[in-house]
């Protein structure tokens, strides 16, 4: 069995070789070499849509694709034949860069980073920014001590985000389709009643979620319109399950605190996009993820089970 790595990223390769009986390496941004195009499996990361579309037309033996993106779009968009080919993707692996990345824009939101350092660029000092402040003043978000903050989609990351959260005092609330108690924290379905109860409380709103249909514009303008007028946004998920439009217009109209943004209806965000000039907007170039950690781990496992006939893990 032939299993193909991309060069894109230092995998130890050595991990591997017990169970495959010949890896090789290919260049994730051109067409794959003849020889290489009989291969049954293939890691991808960072692949170009072309070296992608390319791929599904001539990897005729193809079964199994082992994506290390947590939401491989790309893959998906390709054009593989779902019936033949199994895809498994890299969740798990960007839990804890991306947990850390949605920390950090909601410190910066609430501690405004953004905002010292456009004054710094300019060298002037932030005067009310600096000094002797109200403590958490109502109407404001200023500090995750007591804050009420709702992570919606929650899988893994929004796991590894939660103790980070509740060590500085949020209270933590989870929306996911289904309801439940997850690593003891209140998790309600947004499609509940509950969901514009909870939203009006929110002060900081982080979204986890995947970039698929049933997530298109899921904070919608009418969703918007249900948070305090205060509340901030986070997205580390995928740009499509905000209306960006919408978006522009609460936080410019002062209906919406501001949003730390690291994802895009379109990357990277195009120069025309409305949302660069907005005051209160943190633009973050994808920088939450791309590093899988562990992805030999999850390589080895899933080939011994390719190699064993059994159920792949992560099987999208
Ligand atoms: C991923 C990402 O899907 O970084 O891994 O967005």
């Amino acid at each position: 069995m032939k299993l193909l790595y991309p060069t894109s990223l230092a995998l130890d390769i050595a991990a591997l070789k017990g169970f495959a009986p010949t890896l090789h390496a290919y260049d994730p941004k051109k067409p794959l070499p003849e020889d290489l195009i009989d291969a049954e499996a293939m890691i991808t990361w960072t692949n170009s849509p072309d070296n992608l579309k390319d791929a599904a037309k001539r990897m005729t033996q193809l079964k199994w694709i082992q994506s290390l993106a947590a939401g491989p779009n790309d893959v998906l968009s390709a054009g593989f034949d779902p019936a033949k080919i199994t895809i498994t993707t890299g969740s798990g692996l960007h839990d804890y860069t991306v947990a850390e990345h949605a920390l950090g824009l909601l410190l910066a939101a609430a501690r405004k980073f953004h905002e010292m350092r456009d004054f710094q660029s300019r060298g002037e000092w932030p005067q009310h920014l600096g000094g002797p402040q109200p403590d958490r003043p109502a109407g404001a978000f200023t500090s995750l001590r007591g804050a009420n903050v709702t992570v919606w989609g929650f899988g893994n990351i929004a796991k590894a985000l939660l103790p980070s959260l509740t060590a500085l005092g949020a209270n933590v609330t989870g929306v996911a389709r289904s309801k439940g108690v997850r690593n003891g924290v209140e998790v309600i379905s947004s499609e509940g009643d509950d969901f514009e109860k909870v939203l009006a409380k929110t002060d900081a709103l982080v979204m986890i979620l995947p970039g698929d249909a049933s997530t298109k514009n899921a904070l919608s303008k009418e969703r918007m319109a249900m948070l305090p007028k205060h509340a901030w946004i986070v997205n580390v998920g995928r740009g499509t399950s905000i209306d960006e439009d919408a978006l522009v217009k609460a936080v410019e109209g002062g209906k919406l605190g501001g949003a730390a943004l690291d994802v895009f209806v379109t990357e990277p965000l195009p120069k025309e996009s409305n949302l660069w000039g907005v005051k209160n907007v943190i633009v973050s170039p994808h920088a939450a993820g791309g590093r899988p950690q562990g992805a030999e781990a999850l390589i080895a496992d899933n080939l011994r089970r390719f190699l064993a006939g059994q159920e792949l893990r992560n099987v999208i």
